[in-house]
């Protein structure tokens, strides 16, 4: 079978990369990885690519392929190319992190962000003398996705969040938060979502799927996201704008069967808040006049006269069946 590649190379400290074409002759079962380091062993040594296990268990091959993440050694090239062999795989350093050289990046803002999470159990309490805590298996199952994790960053490279705002947590490390906040040994449940509700933290994720879709793992890490933040409402921790939201939307569903327009930018961003009120005025009035929004919208979701659509039973019925599926945090039993 033939390879076609087309790698982006970057020497170290400098800001100016070019690539670099390679073609030659394979097993059809070859990966990306066994094909990068037949580049590196028999046509440029000068390839700069990071590697050991060779078996999707150190988390050190990840790369962008095609520009989406990819573990290099779990990726076969017949899988990305669909077998044409016209195909000219693009093989780049995974995104929003400095390269180093080629395809190998700094993972330190990585780990740095890892550690802001405080990614160990501290325990309320030491268990007694002579004894060890137990967990029910129920919930270590839902941490199992959690525990899966391999740190190789495939997530943190596709994230769009991080594109834009490099002081978001970043999905692995909020998966990693997750992994310790539901742990039931732990004893910080609520400092560590009080922690992790703040700027940058739980609530920045856009939801764009993109970690779920791109983890080799299973850890889908938006979904740990979304866990955490229902578990920030439950304590009620709700003093921000992300809790906010998801309050004023879930009222207004409950209440009218529909977002309820005119209050979601006051409910979520708080009644004070004059200034971008104001901003999103207009954009209100427009909906209300071209009939895109019922005029007794203007009462609030839950005050006697607002908005309901046709059906609310169904749709309360909707409501508190999801409610009834959210997980629970599971009891600790010390033997
Ligand atoms: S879902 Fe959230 S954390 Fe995951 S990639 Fe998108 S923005 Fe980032
Ligand atoms: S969550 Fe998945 S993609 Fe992200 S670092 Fe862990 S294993 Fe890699
Ligand atoms: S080389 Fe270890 S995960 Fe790919």
């Amino acid at each position: 079978m033939k390879v076609r590649l087309k790698v982006k190379r970057t020497d170290p400290g400098s800001n100016e990369p070019r690539y670099s074409s390679y073609e030659f002759e394979a097993e059809q079962s070859v990966t990306l990885l066994d094909a990068l380091i037949h580049v590196r062993e028999y046509e440029d040594g000068t390839l700069g690519l990071r590697c050991s296990c060779r078996s999707a268990i150190c988390g050190s091959c990840a790369m962008r392929v095609d520009g989406r993440a990819r573990l290099a050694c779990r990726a076969k090239v017949i899988a990305i190319t669909g077998g044409d062999e016209d195909h000219e795989m693009v093989v780049e350093p995974m995104g929003n992190m400095p390269v180093i050289k080629d395809l190998v990046t700094d993972m330190e803002s990585f780990w740095s962000k890892m550690r802001q999470v405080d990614p160990y159990l501290q325990p309320a309490q030491a268990p007694p003398a002579n004894e060890e805590y137990r967990v029910t298996n129920e919930a270590m199952l839902d941490l199992t996705h959690t525990m899966n994790c391999i740190m190789c960053g495939a997530c943190v490279s596709d994230c769009t969040v991080l594109e834009v705002d490099k002081n978001f947590i970043a999905p692995a490390a909020l998966a990693k938060a997750y992994r310790v906040a539901a742990d039931p040994r732990d004893g910080k449940e609520h400092d560590r979502l009080v922690k992790y509700s703040e700027y940058s933290g739980i609530w920045d994720c856009t939801r764009c799927n993109m970690c779920v879709e791109v983890c080799p793992k299973g850890v889908a890490p938006m979904n740990r996201i979304l866990q955490l933040r229902e578990m920030a409402i439950e304590q009620g921790i709700t003093n921000n704008a992300g809790a906010r939201h998801t309050n004023i939307f879930t009222k207004s569903i409950t209440d009218g069967g529909r977002l309820n327009e005119v209050w979601m930018v006051p409910g979520s961003v708080g009644l004070f808040n004059i200034g971008r009120i104001t901003k999103e005025m207009p954009g209100a009035i427009r909906l209300a006049l071209a009939g895109k929004m019922p005029f007794n919208q203007v009462i609030p979701p839950g005050m006697p006269g607002s908005h309901k659509m046709k059906g609310m039973d169904r749709v309360r019925n909707i409501v508190r069946k999801s409610a009834s599926l959210k997980p629970k945090k599971a009891e600790v039993k010390s033997s």
